[in-house]
This record gives structure tokens, C-alpha cells and sequence, in this order.
């Protein structure tokens, strides 16, 4: 069995949501995002479309799936992006569009407080009109996990860094962060959503905030600016 790394385009969507949501099924930012639903086709249905929209709105936008050439099935994708601090694509208020499992994804009160502390520590990371490559989402399906793809697609986005001589960027999951640390990103620290601060949540959310391709000084002056704070985060 081989697999090999295509450009991804909008006609790919359908299937790399299912992957997406099949991956993300037991994260616990999905299931409280989606009501504990993330496989439901409401949701699925909306993931595409803000997806499709995203790529369109960022022309720097880069996404890569990963094909079974025995069967030509997509089993895994990887998107980045360029961002120039101050990275407006976050910073946009979303408007509140319900609560129910559609304006979940489209920017519901929910989604943009969970939002707050991604965008309050790149602010404090990224600084004086910096670029650099935001890793967006990563995702193999179950099925294909644990045989290497995962690594494949964050080295695309590498060489993607490399070529355009630009540090990258990743707020992992837990369960991702090994992964980026293996290949050379390094934690910078903590985005922490407080359980305390969402109904039905009993342990906090911990992503880790983690930068590739920077000399160890820019490194150091990004961890005292996450840690000086007594935000939510670091
Ligand atoms: C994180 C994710 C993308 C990793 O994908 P993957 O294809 O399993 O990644 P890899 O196979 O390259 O590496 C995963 C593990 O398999 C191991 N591995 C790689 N090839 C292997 C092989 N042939 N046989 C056995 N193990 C192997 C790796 O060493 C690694 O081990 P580790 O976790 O103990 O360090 C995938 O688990 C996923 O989609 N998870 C859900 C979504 C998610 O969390 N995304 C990341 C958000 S930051």
C-alpha cells in the first residue's frame, strides 16, 4: 500500500470533513462545540460550507490531501496559511448565529469565547508585523492512523516554512503535540479554556502553543511574553 501528497481543492471538501470529524470525534473541543455531536450531518454539513468559504476569503491558503494510490481514497489532509501579524482572519468578531448546531459552527457566544485565549497569546507571540505559516488543521483518518501519513503532511507544511524562509505556527492538541514536537516545532505555552467558564465541561482545555524555525532569542523573548501575563493563558 502507497500513499502519496496531492493539492487539495473545494471539490475535495465532502471528503475531507468526513475525515476531519471522524478524526475529531472524541476531542473534547468538538464535542462541546457540537453538542456532543460532531458526526451529525447538521454539523458536517456547515463544516464544509465555513471550510469552502475560509479558502476562498485567504489566498494564501494551502491544502494538501493524502491518497491511497491502490484505491484513490482520501485518507488524510493538512491546510496552512500565511499570516502578517496582525492576523485579521481571528481577530473578526463573529456574529452570534444561535446556539444551535449550525451556529455552533458558524460563530455562536460558545464558539467565540473559546476563541478569546487562541487570539489573546498569538497576539502576545507574534508581535511588530511579523509573518509566519499557520499550521491549520490536521487530520488522518482512524482507519490509516499510526503508519506515518501524519508525519508526511506536517512535513509538507515544513517545507512550505523552509522554502519561504518563515517561522511556523501551531496551537496543537494534546494528543497532536508530540507529533509537531518530534519534527522540530518547540512549546511556546498554554491555551487553557476553563472548565469553569463552560456548562457541561469538567476539565479544562489545554492546547499547546508551539513555533517552528525560530533562533533560540526570538524563542525566549515568545515564552517571557506568554508567561508575563495573568491571563487566561501560559
Ligand atoms: C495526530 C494525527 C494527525 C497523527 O496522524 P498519524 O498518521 O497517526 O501520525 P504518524 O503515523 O505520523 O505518527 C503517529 C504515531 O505513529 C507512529 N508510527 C508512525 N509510523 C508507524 C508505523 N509504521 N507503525 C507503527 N507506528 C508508527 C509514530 O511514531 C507516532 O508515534 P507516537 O505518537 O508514539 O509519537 C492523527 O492521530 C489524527 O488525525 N488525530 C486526530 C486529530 C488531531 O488530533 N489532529 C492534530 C491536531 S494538532
Amino acid at each position: 500500500m502507497s500513499f502519496i501528497l496531492q493539492p487539495a481543492n473545494e471539490d475535495d471538501l465532502p471528503e475531507l470533513i468526513n475525515i476531519q470529524l471522524a478524526a475529531f470525534a472524541d476531542d473534547p473541543f468538538y464535542i462541546l462545540l457540537y453538542h456532543g455531536r460532531p458526526n451529525g450531518p447538521e454539523v458536517r454539513q456547515a463544516v464544509i460550507e465555513q471550510t469552502r468559504s475560509q479558502w476562498r476569503e485567504d489566498l494564501t491558503l494551502r491544502a494538501v490531501k493524502c491518497v491511497d494510490t491502490s484505491t484513490s481514497q482520501i485518507v488524510g489532509f493538512a491546510s496552512v496559511r500565511i499570516v502578517k501579524d496582525p492576523d485579521m482572519a481571528t481577530q473578526a468578531p463573529a456574529k452570534d448565529e444561535g446556539n444551535d448546531e449550525k451556529g455552533a459552527v458558524k460563530g455562536n457566544l460558545k464558539n467565540q469565547k473559546l476563541a478569546v485565549p487562541f487570539t489573546d497569546i498569538k497576539a502576545r507571540i507574534w508581535v511588530d508585523g511579523e509573518s509566519y505559516i499557520s499550521f491549520g488543521v490536521l487530520a488522518v483518518h482512524p482507519t490509516h492512523q499510526r503508519r506515518g501519513l501524519g508525519t508526511k503532511l506536517v512535513q509538507w507544511g515544513l517545507k512550505i516554512c523552509d522554502e519561504a524562509a518563515l517561522p511556523g505556527y501551531i496551537t496543537a492538541s494534546p494528543a497532536g503535540a508530540d507529533l509537531y514536537a518530534r519534527l522540530g516545532f518547540q512549546r511556546v505555552g498554554d491555551v487553557v479554556n476553563k472548565a469553569s467558564d463552560f456548562e457541561g465541561l469538567t476539565e479544562d482545555l489545554v492546547s499547546v502553543c508551539m513555533v517552528y524555525g525560530t533562533d533560540e532569542a526570538r524563542l525566549a523573548g515568545m515564552r517571557v511574553r506568554v508567561a508575563k501575563t495573568d491571563g487566561p493563558t501560559g
